[in-house]
């Protein structure tokens, strides 16, 4: 099965997983890539149950527009019943990697609203240690060496991603070289370090369901 098609299968296996629980009022938190494109394009074979999407980029929200689903603000929003994205890594235990569209700090922001985070994923995205692919960590520009310096101090050897600007307005480092044994410790160790806006492990808010894309079909972590 080609890559494509898990894709494709895992983001209808979201839909299906969400369908039952949707009404009118409902909202639906969106993620960046192309995952979350796939999503979004099974997503619109069923707008007219719900309300609304919230996304998590400038981008997604353009294709959520372009196929007719109504985008708001999350500022406007009370409750957001799920939020549905795709990783760039997933341990066991469902603590992730993201940010390799470089839109972490948003989806990061929607997560945290979610009632349910449901990551979708093909299942070269499982791992058992976070840290193959480099950490993404989104930095206020005036920062960039003073963060990367600290980074190096943490042990990682970070790359400046050239001629990426965030939505924010921000830079990315992505951060090379770490095993992340304990998530959540170095999740707020890099948060606090000034300048850095946030960093892509998702420990704090893991996702509460990862469903994984096999060729012998979808199989459901939680
Ligand atoms: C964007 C992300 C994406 O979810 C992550 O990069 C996975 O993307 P893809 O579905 O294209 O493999 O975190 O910032």
């Amino acid at each position: 099965m080609h890559q494509d098609e898990l894709k494709q299968a895992v983001a209808q296996a979201a839909v299906d997983y969400i369908t039952p629980h949707l009404n009118k009022d409902s909202i639906v938190g969106v993620g960046t890539g192309s995952t979350a494109n796939c999503f979004i394009d099974a997503l619109a074979t069923i707008k007219h149950t719900f309300d609304a999407a919230v996304a998590s980029s400038e981008e997604t929200a353009s294709r959520l527009r372009e196929r007719g689903i109504n985008v708001l603000e999350l500022n406007s929003v009370q409750q957001l019943r799920f939020y549905i994205d795709g990783a760039d890594e997933s341990d066991h235990q469902l603590n992730l990697i993201k940010g390799g569209g470089a839109a972490l700090t948003r989806e990061k922001i929607v997560a945290a609203v979610a009632e349910e985070f449901i990551c979708i994923a093909d299942e070269s995205k499982l791992v058992n240690t976070l840290g193959t692919f480099p950490l993404p960590v989104e930095v206020i520009p005036m920062a960039r060496s003073y963060v990367a310096r600290k980074l190096v101090g943490l042990g990682g050897e970070p790359i400046w991603r050239q001629g990426v600007v965030t939505d924010n307005g921000n830079y990315i480092l992505d951060v090379h070289g770490l095993e992340i044994t304990n998530p959540t410790e170095l999740e707020t160790e890099i948060n606090q370090i000034t300048g850095v806006v946030t960093n892509g492990i998702f420990a704090m808010r893991s996702a509460d369901i990862l469903l994984l894309a096999t060729p012998e079909g979808i199989k459901q972590l939680d």
